[in-house]
This record gives C-alpha cells, structure tokens and sequence, in this order.
C-alpha cells in the first residue's frame, strides 16, 4: 500500500532494541524536521491555498508528535541529545534535478515528503509488529497510522498539482533510486538508517 520497493530487513529492529535512546533521540528530530517542512512549504508556496491549510494542520500534528517522543525520553530519565545527519534523507533529495518551475519544484519537494512518510511509516509498523516491549510497540503503531495519512496527503497534492502522468512517472523513477538507496542500510539505530 505504501508503494516502496524494498522492505526493511526485520533485523534492522534488533539493532534498534539495543538502543532505544538513540532511536527515541534520532525519531524526535525526525518529528522536529517534518513541522519544520511543512512551515518551509508554507513559505516557499503561500498561493497554493489548499496546500496551506493542510500545512497548518501538519505543523501542529507533527510538533505534537514531537512532544509525545520527547515525553517518551524523559520518561526513561534520559535528555534529549543533539541532532545527527540524517544520510537517507540527504541521499535521497538529490534525485530531482534543480531548478525548473515553481509548479515542477514544489511537486518534487512534495514527492520527497510523500517519500519520507512512507519509510517513515513502514518502519513504525515493523517496530510496532516486533520490539519486545509492548508498551513502545503501541506507541509506535499509533504513530505508524498518522504517517499513512501524510503520505497519501502529499502525493494527493503533488497529483493535484502537476501533470498526473508526470507526477505518477516521477514518482515510480523515485521509489526505485530510494530501493536502490536503502539496500545499503537498514544497518543502524536510526529512524531511515
Ligand atoms: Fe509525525
Ligand atoms: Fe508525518
């Protein structure tokens, strides 16, 4: 249903096991960079009034995303540490040349936020299917539910937005360099490592 070419290797979720607080820590700013993208969207789009609505709404979710994982960290008497590259992401916004319209730049942003939601989503379903305590399986299959609905928002509005045949193509030419991508991870305790 979330289209990705390549599944996470289940023993990615051993790796994250032993080290919850770093997975926790990587997951906030994960959150942290989402309502900073959709704050982004705002600003470097305000005349798509639809796609401002939305991401009002999307700021507001995911900062409270962020706050239910840095709750989460306090909880286990941690602090939340400082922030690392995310390599994926940084891999993956290459794809796209840069440049070309407004229209052809906010479809390619919107693709590879579509992009992002779903990883991000099928590895909260795998950590909700199988990290050992229950109580962080929860939480995270709650979380895997309100990721499903942002992709399917953002590659709605990249359809709305662009050529449907174009948009559907780029998007097909995506999942494939993301698959190519991911064979070299699933190897650490981050959110897209
Ligand atoms: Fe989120
Ligand atoms: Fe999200």
């Amino acid at each position: 249903m979330l289209g990705l070419k390549l599944p996470t290797d289940p023993r990615w979720v051993n790796i994250v096991e032993k080290n919850i607080e770093d997975i926790l820590t990587d997951h906030a700013y994960c959150e942290q960079k989402a309502t900073s993208t959709a704050i982004s969207l705002i600003v470097s789009f305000p005349e798509y009034t639809d796609l401002v609505q939305e991401m009002v709404a999307l700021v507001k979710e995911e900062i409270s995303h962020f706050k239910m994982v840095h709750d989460k960290i306090l909880e286990n008497g941690w602090i939340l540490g400082r922030d690392r590259k995310d390599d994926y992401v940084l891999q993956l916004i290459t794809f796209f040349p840069k440049g070309g319209s407004r229209t052809t730049q906010l479809v390619h942003r919107l693709l590879y936020a579509a992009l992002i939601e779903a990883r991000s989503c099928e590895r909260f379903r795998l950590l909700s299917e199988e990290l050992e305590d229950k109580e962080l399986a929860e939480f995270y299959r709650k979380l895997m539910v309100s990721e499903a609905n942002h992709y399917t928002m953002f590659l709605g509005f990249a359809r709305q937005y662009g050529d449907r045949k174009e948009v559907d193509q780029k998007w097909n030419d995506l999942l494939d360099y993301e698959a190519e991508i991911m064979k070299n991870l699933s190897k650490s305790e981050t959110i897209h490592g």
